[in-house]
């Protein structure tokens, strides 16, 4: 095995050799500090004058930011610094010299670190934030897994439009029209009839002309269905699912977390259940908060979502949306026709809605109705139609949005830090 930073524990008092590269330096006439990076972790190396010679030392003093090298070295315990050890370097050879790496130790505006997107993603922080996200995405698998849901793939490339028509990505599929695709729960609601419990993973596109902190033109969800499952049982895979998230990015991303200065006791807390407040009374909690302008029937926007959500320490239900402000597929409540079996959860610090999920109609007519109600074309979702025709059975799921849900655990400000290579409404490059 080749040493990486990450497991050099195993090597101390040994001496190893490693590919890195230089973070930073700092030196003075007699030694050289390097902080180097190898991707898996950070470390200090240690350079001293008297032990190396000449040549190495001006080797080591010269190097600039973001050069690639080879270090020989011997690991040694060192309590105070994070990583826990430190490298007495013994020789350093040069693999490829970086010259005028345009990101320096300085403060950079954020539009000019997104244009330089290909080398941000080397930073402390930004390296951080993957590692979470990639821990996010481990600990999704492993609880559908473990929860007896098979994983399904629907497809991008669709020929409807479940979120409404206005956000498509529309593009050509030979002489169709399609578009691509803004969920993939007509599909994931066919999957569940023939595996009873699925979830996706996948990309998602919404041409949305939103520019906020939590608003991607290309984001990542997650989509379970489930058979047989009606709306109260709904929310508590959602509130078991996001705490299992949460709890084991606790336990497996702590340096991350401390890394990124998260307060960690806010996290600790989140654990099912969580608190559900029906629409009507957030209206109701809104009126009595002094938002004077909503009445309803509205939607709520970010504001509203920040208020309601700062009477919790937990992530919120806000359950049975009037119709008019939801999908067309959606369950109405048997006890009054005017509200639909849906919730939005919405994440704490005001990191807003991170699942829409909902119970879906299973009754053939009144899903035909309501598609004619939306003007949408029976000939497109002939086949949506039919589940309800052949064994339909009530059913239930909901999406999470990924980044939205890293931005929350990670504490970052704005979702575009949460992904690779961000795609927003004045964005396609790198
Ligand atoms: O609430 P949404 O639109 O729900 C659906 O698409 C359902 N079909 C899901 C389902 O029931 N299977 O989106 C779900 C989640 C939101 O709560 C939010 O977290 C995220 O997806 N999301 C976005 N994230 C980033 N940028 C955007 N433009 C987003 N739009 C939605
Ligand atoms: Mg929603």
């Amino acid at each position: 095995m080749i040493t990486t930073i990450s497991t050099i524990g195993k090597n101390v008092n040994e001496t190893v050799r490693f590919g890195a590269w230089l973070a930073n330096k700092r030196s003075s006439g007699k030694i050289a500090f390097l902080q180097l990076r190898d991707g898996t972790g950070f470390i200090q190396g240690v350079v001293v004058k008297e032990e190396v010679g000449d040549e190495i030392f001006s080797k080591a003093k010269s190097l600039t930011q973001e050069s690639s090298i080879y270090v020989t070295g011997t690991v040694i315990v060192d309590e105070r610094s994070p990583s826990g050890y430190e490298l007495q370097v013994k020789d350093i050879e040069i693999i490829h010299e970086s010259i005028d790496y345009p990101i320096t130790p300085k403060e950079h505006g954020t539009e000019f670190l997104m244009d330089n997107r290909h080398l941000w993603l080397r930073s402390r922080r930004q390296a951080a934030v993957m590692r979470i996200r990639n821990e996010v995405i481990r600990a999704t698998y492993e609880f559908f897994n473990n929860n007896g849901f098979v994983k399904v793939d629907p497809p991008i490339l669709t020929g409807s439009a479940p979120e409404g028509t206005t956000e498509l990505f529309a593009t050509k599929y030979f002489e169709e029209d399609a578009y691509l695709s803004q969920s993939g729960q007509l599909y994931m609601e066919a999957a569940a009839f023939a595996l009873g419990k699925v979830f996706s993973f996948g990309p998602t596109f919404r041409a949305e002309k939103s520019k906020t902190r939590r608003h991607l033109i290309e984001f990542w969800m997650i989509e379970p269905e489930m058979a047989f499952v009606e709306f109260e049982e709904n929310l508590e895979v959602q509130e078991q699912y996001v705490s299992y998230v949460v709890q084991s990015a606790l336990k497996n991303c702590e340096k991350e977390l401390k890394a990124l200065g998260r307060d960690t006791s806010k996290l600790a807390n989140i654990v099912a259940p969580f608190p559900r407040i029906s629409y009507d009374d957030a209206i109701k909690f809104l009126h009595e908060k002094g938002f004077d302008d909503i009445v309803w029937g509205d939607d709520f926007g970010a504001p509203h979502e920040t208020a309601i959500a700062e009477s919790y320490d937990k992530p919120v239900f806000i359950t049975k949306y009037p119709k008019g402000i939801k999908p067309f597929y959606m369950q109405p409540d048997s006890e009054r026709d005017d509200v639909v079996l849906c919730a939005d959860l919405i994440a704490p610090e005001g990191y807003g809605e991170i699942i829409g999920g909902s119970q879906r109609i299973h009754d053939f007519e009144l899903l035909k109705t309501q598609l004619e109600q939306h003007g949408l074309s029976l000939e497109t979702y002939k086949w949506y139609l039919e589940l309800r025709q052949y064994g339909s059975v009530p059913h239930s799921g909901f999406g999470l949005g990924l980044e939205r849900t890293v931005a929350w655990i990670s504490g970052v400000e704005h979702v575009r830090e949460t992904i690779p290579f961000p795609r927003l409404l004045n964005r396609l490059y790198p």
